[in-house]
């Protein structure tokens, strides 16, 4: 596997055999050709026994049956996409998170097996028929309805990204972790089916000064966040699947909150009670975690909305060293406040910005793919991408960010990342400017 990828995306070799870099897409597909010739005299690219003219082994017999994988898994070939954790970052593996490996992915959908997990006290293993969500509080009927009984409301389907408020929050003072699955990858993008939580506190019945939820875990933290009634009656979901199958132990089964576009930490997992109130509660995570400490002292409380942000997944710094040549430069962008409008990208850490191809469906507060595909000649490069939202909002740099925000922050964090691609192809994470 390592070789062959090596070989795919080794581009020197491919302007090597033809003797030029190309410079547009019909030099670079005749320089593929040219790889045919160049791979079969580079030793040690995979095993030549199963490569042309020859006949590969798994063309010589039978392959597994049907069933043999009831679920189905990635390729053999594909061990290294995987979720990681840091572990200096946190003291102990229950209360942490591991990280999207967004530098492998395409396409807006996160894989369920991928989507980053943060959890405050591990993952709750909650038994589907024990399972409970209590409404009660300012309401006409305090409600509890078993998983059968949420089944049985009309239900939507919406792709939302969620992302951590602490995503990039390691970067605040300055560029720390080599890879956009550490820098970038507390968010991730999937398909909810769920019922609108609207329904189901209509169906309780509101009172009149009823203006707050609180949203409470069934883990073991029992985490738990106030959540302004507009919000909850806007565009909340009580979501129980994800990517069309029940949701994953990791993610909240058997039901979680969805607030889309506002800060993953109010997306409660394990989702067991909402309590109606006239006042935030003014939790744990509300007061002493998920405020933004200003350098004057002072600190930002209720920042819900995460802001248009945008990353080049590739090249990035885990990707294979790139190559000289047709170069396909792919990324994400998301914004808390609607759709993503357009993305642009710079080579040259923000001097000259050129607008990238969005590619895909573009839906309110989900994640959009771009791609910007050039020649590159080996000229070191200092990659940026910067996405604008539909309220006209342009993703800041770092040094524009730090001018309102100080560097005290960890949360919100959605400043410009640069990578630098150096003259022998290997990408690092730096700052400019
Ligand atoms: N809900 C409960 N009950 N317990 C938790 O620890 N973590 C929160 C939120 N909901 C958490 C929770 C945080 S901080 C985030 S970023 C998201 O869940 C992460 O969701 P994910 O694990 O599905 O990616
Ligand atoms: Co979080």
């Amino acid at each position: 596997m390592e070789g062959a990828k090596g070989n795919a995306r080794d581009k020197d070799t491919v302007g090597d055999a033809v003797g030029v870099a190309p410079t547009s897409r019909r030099k670079f597909l005749a320089a593929a050709v040219g790889l045919t010739a160049a791979a079969a005299a580079t030793p040690a690219l995979g095993n030549p026994n199963n490569q042309p003219p020859n006949v590969a082994d798994w063309t010589r017999t039978l392959g597994d049956g049907v069933a043999t994988r009831p679920y189905g898994h990635p390729s053999q070939f594909e061990k290294e996409v995987v979720r990681r954790d840091v572990q200096w970052l946190t003291a102990s593996r229950e209360s942490s998170v591991s990280f999207t490996p967004l530098h492998e992915l395409d396409g807006i959908i996160t894989p369920n097996g991928l989507c980053f997990e943060r959890h405050h006290s591990g993952i709750a293993e909650v038994d589907p028929a024990d399972y409970r969500l209590m409404i009660h509080g300012l309401v006409d009927k305090p409600l509890l309805f078993t998983l059968d009984d949420l089944k049985r409301f009309p239900r939507v389907n919406k792709i939302y990204f969620l992302e951590c408020a602490a995503n990039s929050g390691m970067e605040w003072r300055g560029a720390q972790l080599n890879g956009c699955q550490y820098t970038h990858g507390m968010v991730h993008c999937v398909m909810y089916t769920g019922v609108p939580l609207k329904i189901l506190l209509e169906e309780a019945g509101l009172k009149a000064n009823a203006k707050w939820i609180m949203a409470e875990g069934g883990d073991a933290a029992a985490m738990n966040r106030s959540v302004p009634m507009a919000k909850a009656l806007d565009d909340c979901l009580v979501a129980y699947r994800m990517n069309g199958e029940m949701l994953r132990p990791e993610n909240g089964y058997p039901a979680r909150l969805v607030v889309p576009g506002w800060e993953g930490n109010m997306w409660v997992k394990w989702l067991r009670r909402i309590k109606v109130g006239d006042e935030p509660w003014f939790t744990r995570e509300e007061t002493s975690k998920y405020t933004d400490l200003l350098e004057t002292g002072k600190a930002r409380q209720f920042t819900w909305v995460m802001d248009a942000k945008s990353v080049i997944t590739s090249p990035s710094p885990q990707v294979p060293k790139l190559g000289k040549g047709f170069t396909v430069v792919s990324g994400l962008a998301w914004s808390g406040r609607g759709t993503v409008k357009r993305v642009d990208v710079s080579l040259d850490g923000g001097r000259n910005w050129r607008e990238a191809r969005i590619d895909g469906p573009v839906f309110d507060k989900a994640c959009v793919r771009f791609y910007y595909e050039f020649d590159w000649n080996g000229e070191p490069l200092l990659l940026q991408s910067r996405a604008m939202d539909s309220t006209g909002y342009v993703q800041p740099s770092k040094g524009d960010l730090r001018k309102l925000r100080g560097v005290n922050s960890i949360y919100h964090n959605n400043g410009i990342q640069t990578w630098h691609v150096k003259a022998d192809g290997e990408v690092e994470n730096v700052e400019v400017g």
